[in-house]
Order: C-alpha cells, then structure tokens, then sequence
C-alpha cells in the first residue's frame, strides 16, 4: 500500500526535520514494508536520511530561469527530488490551474524522469449529478496526460471531501476507482478525510492501492497510526 502525507501549507523547515526523524524510526523499528511519501512545503526540502520518499507539492515546468517565485528542476534535485504532486484541486481551485496548464507541467515533469502523483476529483455539484457526470468530469482531467506513463499514480480526491472530515463513503470510492481504474491501470489513491476511524475500510475496497492524506498526515504517530490499522 502507498502512504503519502500532503502537508500542504503546513510545518516548518525545524518541524518537518523532526517529523521525518520520528515517522523514520517508526517506520525502521516496524520493520515497515509500506511505501510511505512525504510532501513537505518547499522550505523544508532537505536531503533526509530516509526509506521515506520525499515529494515536490507543485513545480513550476522549467530546469530554471525567470519566473519569480517559482521553483524549477533544478532546486528540487538539489535535495534529490525525483516525486511531485500534480493537479491538486487547491492549485486547480484556488490558484487558477488550467487543465491545460496541468497538463504541460506533467508533460515537462514527465520527461524529466520525475514520478507523479496526479489528482482529480469532482466537486461537490458534479457528485449530486450522479456517477455519469463524476466520470465524465474526472476523465476531462486526464486530457493532455499520457497515462501510460510508467511513473505514474493516480489520486482521485473528490474536493467535497478535501478537509472537511466527510469522506466519500465506502460505496462511491468503490464504483468511482472501478470505472478509474478501467480507464488507467496504474495504482490509484484515494484521498479526502482519510483518518485512523475510517483507514481501514477505505484501504479494503477494491482498487484502491493507497491513500494521500492531509490533515492526518500532520502528526507524525497520527499517519504511522494509519499504517497500523
Ligand atoms: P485531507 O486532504 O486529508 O485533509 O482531506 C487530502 C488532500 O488534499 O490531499
């Protein structure tokens, strides 16, 4: 199973230092054979000594250059960051993502050899559509994504679900990755609300590889909690 922390605009470069040391020692007592990732904020990137993998949350598709505020290939191989999250609701949302836009960066990250978690996900309006206006909205999202590329991970995270501590229920995480996973077969998460009440039957459903966590992710023994359910 996959585990990825998304600590979005959350943590410090000293507590995410912390973090990582602790959720490592965890990780390495267990003896831990999950595949656990974790996406600091920029600020925090550092070369850990880690089996954790640790991502970019967003990436601006150039190696570097002119574009004030954005952060290239370069810096993030400097700490050896070869993982990015691709096409959050939060930057399609609220920081005007183009689908288009998405696309580009994960066409520039892909042939940079990164591995991508992308995401997509439905809002709230489209769900009370029903499941053909669902499908149709999140197959609209891999336009201009080559989805057979080897390095790839798929997150459905419904928006409507995104920190609100409603998750989607068990009945439309399984119909909604059936249909995903019919049209890209590459591992897919689920994400929204994921927490140590409702982990373990979010992780029995069929199709689902994994889970990309926010809130739950924050703490430490929280998100190793999640993996011990
Ligand atoms: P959440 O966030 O777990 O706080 O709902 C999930 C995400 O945005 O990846």
């Amino acid at each position: 199973m996959i585990f990825a922390a998304n600590f979005k605009t959350n943590h410090t470069r000293a507590s995410t230092k912390k973090y990582i040391e602790t959720l490592n020692q965890k990780l390495t007592d267990s003896e831990c054979k999950e595949e656990v990732y974790v996406f600091p904020p920029f600020t925090a990137l550092d070369t850990f000594d880690t089996t954790i993998k640790m991502g970019a949350q967003n990436g601006y598709p150039v190696r570097n250059g002119a574009f004030t505020g954005e952060i290239g290939v370069e810096q993030l191989e400097e700490f050896g960051i070869k993982t990015i999250l691709i096409g959050h609701s939060e930057r399609r949302e609220i920081l005007g993502e183009s689908q288009e836009r998405v696309a580009k960066k994960f066409s520039f990250f892909q042939e940079n050899g990164f591995e991508i978690i992308y995401c997509i996900g439905e809002p709230l309006e489209v769900r009370e559509q029903g499941d053909e206006a669902v499908t149709s909205h999140l197959l609209a999202q891999f336009e201009g994504i080559d989805t057979a590329y080897e390095k790839l991970i798929i997150a459905y995270e419904p928006i409507w679900a995104i920190g609100t501590g409603r998750s989607a229920t068990v009945e439309e995480i399984r119909s909604t990755h059936k249909v995903l996973k019919q049209s890209v077969d590459k591992p897919l998460l689920y994400g929204g609300s994921v927490n140590v009440k409702n982990i373990q039957e979010i992780l029995s459903i069929e199709n689902v590889d994994g889970v990309l966590v926010g809130s739950a992710s924050l703490d430490a023994e929280n998100f190793y909690q999640l993996m011990k359910k």
